[in-house]
Parts: structure tokens; sequence; C-alpha cells
């Protein structure tokens, strides 16, 4: 049965859709084709579309939606805050409690001790403050050359001018014309996708570390600001560096006094099984980027976690009368800071955290024994609730014609049987990654599913 919307009949949106929407990330001229699909509520890990039929959501949105959807919890902090006080800004010194507190909040519980925490609206907007920020440091410090960065490909960082260019995935640069100058590029850290397949792991991690470093003396260190990564790159392909690699490139940024501005805007908040994946590789990073998982995606809000000695040389900047000159008018909103705060409250009464340990180790369980052993699969892996299924690209090669890539296709198989799980961009990978309230019923439901695409799958070709 059709679901009810108080927006109009589906075929109303259609049309309005068509006239009217741009949608980001989008093929346009598929989308022109066969249209929006149109979600109308969401309860715990599901959805509900226009026409009243019910999804898992496999992505919690976009990795955002950590306590689930339809929580009372959020809605009423968000609703008693919009009453109390909907809106004051934070810049001259201005601030609303519930800002200030969540500010104190975060800062207690990040992996950069004492840090100051800096909001914004989005992840992308959050490392392009970082990325002036780096900028702002090494002028104030009198070393205005120091100013590139080491990114790495296949990373996704945001859409902005700054952090578009800073990702590495060809769609975010095609036709777009962005500056690069300022950005070099090393290598994505995945197993499966090492050059040489008789490297172990360690041969491995000693390949990429070495092309850091020697990136790092061919630019000259005294030009190079930072290296921005993401402790797991998700959209980028669900990249799960071998062991030793965030040592490594720690040991290597150290000695080079080189910043780690780390991006935590997918696994932060419970995603990788720890609040951070700060904490699952033991990274002590110099800035850090959190988003999404901060307010569980109900409203936009992102934060950036400064240590205390970009903050002392920041601070000390003012000494000559200087504004900071940076922000935006919605910077700390209150009423995201009330949703950031409900959420947290969630995701620690109901142990979130460890339940994505847990149903990560058993997602990962089943898709290592059910879905690896499978044809079409090249290889399955994942931390917490973050994994992925790659599809082979020998089998791809060998059986697959179709226009559309194998992945796409896998999706939307998944989905006609009630699973949403996401195609990456450029990529033959299929994401994983649903709320974290997810049960064991749920978890095996999304294989189930994942196993019957496959199968589907084979059969198309
Ligand atoms: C690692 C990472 N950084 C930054 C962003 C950009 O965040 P936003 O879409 O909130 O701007 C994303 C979005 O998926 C992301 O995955």
């Amino acid at each position: 049965m059709a679901a009810e919307s108080p927006y109009g009949s589906a075929d109303e949106l259609l049309r309005s859709d068509q006239e009217s929407y741009f949608h980001p990330f989008t093929d346009l001229r598929r989308h022109a084709q066969f249209g929006p699909h149109i979600v109308t509520s969401g309860q715990g890990v599901r959805l509900t579309d226009i026409d009243g039929k019910s999804h898992i959501d496999g992505l919690a949105g976009l990795w955002c939606v950590n306590v689930g959807y339809g929580r009372r919890e959020i809605a009423a902090a968000i609703a008693r805050q919009c009453e109390r006080l909907s809106f004051y800004h934070s810049f001259a010194s201005m601030g609303t409690d519930v800002a200030i507190s969540l500010a104190k909040r975060l800062a207690e519980i990040t992996p950069i001790r004492n840090s100051r925490v800096l909001f914004g609206n989005s992840g992308s907007d959050a490392n392009d403050a970082n990325l002036k920020l780096v900028r702002h440091y090494n002028i104030l410090r009198g070393k205005p050359e120091k100013r590139k960065v080491i990114v790495r490909r296949r990373a996704y960082h945001g859409s902005t001018v700054l952090t578009a260019a800073a990702s590495g995935l060809p769609t975010l640069h095609a036709k777009f014309d962005l500056p690069q100058e300022t950005f070099r590029r090393v290598s994505p850290a995945c197993y499966y996708w090492r050059a040489d397949k008789s490297w172990s792991e360690a041969d491995y991690a000693a390949h990429l570390l070495s092309e850091l470093e020697a990136t790092i003396l061919n630019e000259g260190a005294d030009t190079v600001a930072a290296f921005l990564a993401e402790p797991i790159s998700g959209a980028g392909g669900v990249l799960v560096p071998p062991d030793g690699y965030w040592q490594g490139v720690q040991d290597i940024l150290k000695r080079h006094d080189v910043l780690l501005l780390l991006d935590e805007v997918i696994t932060g908040f419970g995603r990788t099984g720890n609040m951070f994946a700060a904490e699952t590789y033991d990274i002590a990073p110099d800035i850090m980027t959190v988003a999404k998982g901060l307010t569980s995606g109900y409203v936009p809000m992102s934060a950036s976690f400064i240590s205390p000695h970009i903050w002392d040389v920041v601070a000390s900047g003012a000494a000559d009368g200087n504004v900071f000159g940076h922000g935006y008018t919605y910077s700390g909103h209150p009423v995201a800071a009330a949703a950031a705060h409900a959420s947290l409250d969630i995701i620690k009464n109901e142990a979130l955290v460890q339940n994505a340990a847990e149903q990560g180790a058993l997602l990962l369980h089943l898709l290592q024994t059910e879905v690896a052993p499978m044809q079409a699969v090249g290889d399955v892996r994942g931390v917490g609730l973050i994994a992925c299924v790659e599809l082979d690209p020998v089998w791809i090669d060998a059986k697959w014609s179709d226009t559309t890539s194998p992945a796409s296709v896998l999706a939307r198989v998944c989905m006609e049987n009630g699973v949403i799980l996401r195609p990456l961009m450029n990529s033959n990978i299929v994401a994983i990654a649903p709320p974290l309230v997810v049960t064991d019923a749920d978890i095996s439901d999304i294989v189930g599913v994942l196993i019957k695409g496959l199968k589907q799958l084979a059969k198309v070709v």
C-alpha cells in the first residue's frame, strides 16, 4: 500500500522532482529517465518509501544515522531547544549554553587531549576549515611556504572547492577545474589493492610508508604542511589499512614536522567498534574532523578538534589584534548542539559502540564465510560496522558486458529485495554500514539479501 505523504502523491512528487530538484552525486541522465526513489519515513534501521515498501537501510543514510531513525529523545531535544532558543551565533565572543557545553563534552571524549572544538555544518566545510587553519598556523609560525598537503588517491574529504580537490576520486575532479597545486597524492592503503600479490601485509605497509616518506623528501619537508587522510577510507572503497600502517605514518610525519589531519567524518562515534577510529588504530592526530554521527544525521553539524600546540599558535596570533577570520552563520547551531547531546546520550546509554563491535564481528564473519567464496566476489573487508564487498575484476572482465557497473546492478537488486546498500563511485564495490542499533537478525537479513543479489548478478551475465 502506498505510504501517506503530506507533500503529495507519488505522481505529484515525481513531477515536482523532475521539474525542480537538482540531485547531488547523481547520474543526471539516468535520473531524468527513471526519477527518484522517494523515502517518506524511517524507524530504527528501516526506511519506508512512497510505495509503502520497507527496506533495511544498510548504509545508515550516508553512513550517518548511527542511533537509527525516529528517535523520540532527539526529536524532543530538538523541539525543546527550538522553543527555548532556536538560534544564536558564536561570532565575536557570543555563544550559547548548549553549544559551549557540547564543546566541553566533546573535548573530553576526543583522542586529542585538551583539544579546542571548532564547529561547522558538514564534513566538507570542517575539512575545508582545517586546510585553511593549517595555512594560517604556518603563516603565524613564519613558515608560509610550508603549505602543501599530501592526500591519498581514492580519498573522500568533501565537495567544497578545496576538499573536492583534496579528494582522490575521478568523478569529483572531472570538468570542475579545481585548484590542485598544493596537493600531492600517494597510494590508498588496502591490502587487496597491493600492486604485487606476493607481498605480505608487512611488505605492503613498508611499501606505502616508503612512498609517503619519499614524497615528503622529494617535495622538501619545509614545503609540506600536512597529511590528510581517513583512518579507513569510506566512499573511496572501505579501504582497511594494513597492520603497522598508521604507526609508521605517524613516525614519518613526526620526523618531518608534518601535521596529521585525521578525517573521522564517517568513522567517528562508534562505527569502527570504538568511539573513534583513532582508538582503533592508536592514532594521535593534530587535527581531527567529525560530522555525520555527531548528530546521527538528525540535523547538520560538524566539528574540528584542534590540538593545544596548534591552538596556542593560533591564539597567540591574535596578539597583534587580528580577528580569527573564519566561521559560518550556523557554526555551533544550538539546535544541532541539542541534537548532538541527545545522540551522544543514546550512544552511551544503549552501549552502541559495543554493539557496533559485536555486530561488526558477526557481519565480517558472515561476509568471510558465506559471501567471500561466491563467484564474482574478489574481496570482503571491514572493521566494526563499516564493511564492503568488492567484485572480482577478473570475473568482471570475463563476464560483464552491461554498460551499468556490476556494483550498481548488485545494489539495485538488493534494494528490490529490501536492503539498501551503496555502490561506491568509480569502483566495483558495494558498501555496508548500517545504523549502530542493528541486531543479529538485521545483519543476517542484510547478508541474506546480499547473497541473493550476488546469485542474481551471476545470472544476469
Ligand atoms: C571521510 C569523509 N569526509 C568528509 C565528507 C564530507 O562530509 P559532508 O558530506 O557532510 O560534507 C564525507 C562524506 O561522506 C566523508 O565520508
